[in-house]
């Protein structure tokens, strides 16, 4: 079956199986910053943004996507400097394998909620998992990020 939709903001159409997953095709498109781990909606690892709003890749059923808007990291380059620029500096990255995703995510939170506090940004978060920081870092950068531009 044929798709089409929007990556980044550039339309693209596509043949797909229709049992392929959203991570499948992404893949298979050099979309090499979508990552996969759980394979089961359960870590955030695989997380892209479809209309602005997060979801895991790895248990999406890409057929579902036809005429959406997709964004993964490459798409959002400016805003996941600013905020992996942060990230650094608390020390809140180490082995970065759930960065794209934890970014996607921060991103898209910052868009829909105004001034949350500590409790929402952690509700918001609960399907990122990361192995490596404990998440106190990660928290304080993201405290400092939601404060730029307002
Ligand atoms: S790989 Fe998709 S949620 Fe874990
Ligand atoms: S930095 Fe290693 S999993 Fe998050």
């Amino acid at each position: 079956m044929k798709i089409n939709f929007s990556i980044n903001n550039s339309a693209k159409s596509i043949e797909i199986n229709p049992s392929e997953t959203l991570y499948e095709v992404l893949n298979k498109c050099g979309f090499s910053s979508v990552k996969k781990a759980c394979g089961t909606s359960s870590c955030g690892i695989c997380t892209v943004l479809l209309d602005g709003k997060p979801i895991p890749s790895c248990s999406y059923l890409a057929a579902k996507v036809d005429q959406h808007n997709i964004t993964t990291i490459e798409g959002v380059q400016q805003e996941a400097e600013l905020l992996g620029d942060l990230m650094n500096r608390e020390g809140a990255v180490q082995c970065g394998f759930c960065t794209p995703g934890f970014l996607l995510t921060i991103i898209a939170m910052k868009k829909e909620l105004v001034n949350p506090d500590i409790q929402q940004i952690k509700n918001y978060l609960v399907g990122n998992l990361c192995r490596c920081t404990g998440y106190e870092g990660q928290l304080r950068a993201i405290r400092r990020y939601m404060e730029v531009g307002r």
